[in-house]
């Protein structure tokens, strides 16, 4: 809506997970790096953990994006299943045929496919997405595919992305096993004040060839506040600001759009308590999100 008004080739602040926004910050590019060496290196299973909205899913379709031709992947976001369509989602998103059939069926198609690729020098990845949701007994049949290996090498490396949670779950007992197997443990966590800036700026930059200012310094102060760093706060945040600042034909978002805009916002859910989405955080709340 407001594109023309500020000479926007597309929507700066867009809710879906782009790598062509990609801003890479530390923490971003640490995580990122972290997944292609343990990919490269074959180490097994990796964890990357991260508040809500902290850019996991960003990572891993940059991730897609980076990888080569000799790297097969399936990428699994749909996390309410039986292991048996889990294991069949896998297969199908790598593009194996298989017949339907029991489980140790899939299994032994799986592993003749993963030879196969050993044969032809590539390397084979599966990502699931939202690994929070994954069922104890899920994640231990999980854990069986680690068991396909030769001698020297891991056939298959697991990526696992969810929010704090799957941590926590994964030191459940039961999981000890899985838990053992994890190579690398990283965690996301929000941008830092600076980086807020510099994100929000080299999102208006691939969004516009203007050299316009759009925020104040003090606008980008208050998004920082009201976001505690988290991306898609910061995005929700001046989405709204400049669609208000369209509306009252602002040239340049200031304070005081901004506070109102975050003071008309919803309300989100964080760890089941309802918090008005873009306001800034009690000290309660800020440590039920760094706990998550
Ligand atoms: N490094 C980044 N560069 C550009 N945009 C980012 C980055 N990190 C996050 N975002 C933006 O923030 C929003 C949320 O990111 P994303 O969906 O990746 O978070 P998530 O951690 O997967 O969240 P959830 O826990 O809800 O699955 C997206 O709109 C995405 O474009
Ligand atoms: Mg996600």
């Amino acid at each position: 809506m407001y594109f023309k008004f500020y000479d926007f080739k597309e929507a700066p602040f867009n809710m879906t997970p782009n790598s062509r926004f990609f801003f890479e910050s530390a923490k971003h590019t640490e995580a990122l790096s972290t997944l292609i060496y343990a990919i490269e290196e074959r180490k097994g299973f990796v964890v990357i953990t991260g508040d809500i909205g902290s850019g996991k899913t960003t990572v891993c379709r940059t991730l897609l994006n980076k990888l080569t031709s000799t790297t097969q992947t399936a990428l699994i976001t749909n996390t309410h299943m039986s292991g048996k369509d889990l294991l069949c989602c896998i297969l199908e998103d790598l593009e194996v045929e298989y017949m339907p059939g029991s489980k140790s069926k899939l299994l032994s198609r799986l592993n003749h496919y993963l030879i196969e690729q050993l044969r032809l020098d590539n390397n084979v990845v599966v990502i699931i997405d939202e690994a929070q949701n994954l069922t104890p007994a899920v994640l231990e049949e999980v854990r069986m595919l680690s068991n396909l290996e030769t001698e020297n090498e891991k056939l298959i490396q697991i990526i696992f992305l969810g929010q704090p949670e799957l941590k926590k779950k994964l030191s459940m007992p039961r999981l000890e096993q899985l838990c053992q197997r994890i190579a690398v443990f990283y965690h996301l966590s929000p941008l830092t004040e600076e980086e807020s800036k510099q994100y929000i700026l080299y999102r208006l930059k691939v969004a516009s060839e203007s050299k316009r200012q759009y925020f104040t310094y003090e606008a980008l102060n208050l998004i920082y506040q009201f976001s505690n760093g988290v991306p898609r706060l910061i995005n929700s945040i001046c989405d709204s600001a400049l669609l208000n600042g369209f509306i009252y034909e602002k040239d340049v978002i200031d304070a005081e759009l901004t506070r109102e805009v975050v003071n008309e916002s919803p309300t989100v859910q964080i760890s089941g308590q309802s918090v008005k989405k873009g306001v800034e955080l009690d000290d309660e709340l800020k440590r039920i999100v760094g706990e998550q």
